[in-house]
């Protein structure tokens, strides 16, 4: 409606990995690390994401500026999709890869690569999304001695060479399985080129220990490589549609990652549907509510009337119980255009169709 804006969005970060190497608990960790710095207001819950402001990246990265003094945090913050390990849900983690800049794989160290791991790293590589892998519970190698929330590069100085030993072995181990599916792999802190190397970031999202350099990782290999990418624009919205949800009240929702541009009520949108695609106008853009202001009358969701990428949003609107999870979503911004759309939704789709089915 306005004059054109442009800005950069969140990366789309997935965190991808086996069933129980603690994925869930690195997001919590996050999470909850900027709540204990007294900040809830910050994090945003979003529909199938959250999203980590950069003035949370700012203070997890604190304590790292000796090592980093030139890191500037200049992205908004990272966007955060949780998958689910389970071997049931690959189609989740599909979703979740195509609509990535970038991904944490997790893994367990204790464990190594476990079968939803390497379906994973295949997901990674069809998609060409750039991971760093999490090699995640080093608080349960044998003799370690925590301390919470400290960088990697200091917790180190404070164990035995023994613990370290363990350590080592367990990285190399990691390596050795991204070497047998074609990637050059090291610790973090010896990679000299990220663009050929996949860097190891040992964590433990129990007790916070290397998360400060995972995010900073994370942060600055967006900023160095995919900058331009990240630009977007008040254009019509480009989404993907993660889940196909009933709500009570609400009858049929789906809830959507928008990368680019934005969304607004009464926009007309397409989708794909499980027999033919799907046009329809926006009825409502519903957004979780903050936990602090949930109240049991007012329901789980609170309207707003637009949203910008990059972002997680629940869309209620007419005619989507025929919707198909994994669908790109357009705006349609002029509905003589319709046809061009109709073609190009089709031709995505019988594509995910057919992977849709291979499932
Ligand atoms: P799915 O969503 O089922 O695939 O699992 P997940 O990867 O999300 O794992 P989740 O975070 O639920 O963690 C699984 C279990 O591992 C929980 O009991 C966690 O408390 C535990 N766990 C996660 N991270 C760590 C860690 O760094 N150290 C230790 N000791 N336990 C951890
Ligand atoms: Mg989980």
């Amino acid at each position: 409606s306005s004059t054109s804006r442009e800005w950069i969005r969140q990366p789309i970060i997935v965190v991808m990995g086996h069933v129980d190497h603690g994925k869930t608990t690195l997001l919590d960790k996050i999470r909850g690390t900027a709540v204990a710095r007294k900040e809830p207001g910050e994090i945003t819950q979003h529909v199938g994401a959250s999203i980590v402001p950069a003035s949370v990246l700012k203070k997890i990265a604190e304590p790292l500026k000796k090592y980093f003094p030139k890191l500037q945090i200049e992205i908004p913050g990272l966007l955060f999709i949780d998958t689910p390990g389970h071997e049931l849900f690959a189609n989740l983690r599909k979703r979740g890869g195509s609509v990535a800049d970038m991904a944490i794989l997790v893994v367990d160290v204790m464990e190594g690569f476990q079968p939803q791991t390497v379906e994973a790293i295949n997901i990674l590589k069809e998609k060409r999304v750039p991971f760093v892998v999490a090699a995640n519970k080093i608080d349960r190698i044998e003799g370690w001695r925590p301390t919470p929330d400290a960088p990697f590069l200091e917790t180190i100085r404070n164990q035995s060479q023994r613990a370290l030993n363990l350590l080592e072995e367990k990285i190399y181990r990691i390596a050795g399985e991204l070497y047998n599916h074609g990637f050059e792999a090291e610790r973090f802190d010896r990679v000299r080129d990220f663009r050929r190397t996949v860097a190891i970031i040992p964590i433990s999202a129990k007790t916070g220990e290397g998360v400060s350099e995972l995010l900073a990782l994370i942060t600055g290999l967006v900023q160095q490589f995919m900058k331009k990418k990240l630009v977007t624009s008040s254009e019509p919205a480009k989404g993907v549609v993660l889940e196909v949800k009933e709500e009570p009240g609400l009858g049929t929702t789906i809830d959507v990652i928008i990368y680019d541009g934005v969304l607004r009520k009464n926009d007309l949108f397409i989708i794909a549907g499980k027999s033919k695609p799907v046009v329809t106008r926006v009825r409502a853009l519903l957004m979780p509510r903050p936990l602090q202001d949930m109240r049991m009358h007012e329901g789980r969701f609170t309207q707003v009337e637009e949203v910008y990428a990059a972002t997680g949003v629940k869309v209620s609107a007419p005619d989507l119980d025929d919707a198909l999870a994994g669908s790109p979503l357009y705006v349609i911004p002029d509905e003589t255009k319709l046809q061009d759309y109709l073609r190009m939704v089709s031709e995505e789709v019988s594509e995910l169709r057919f992977k849709v089915e291979s499932d």
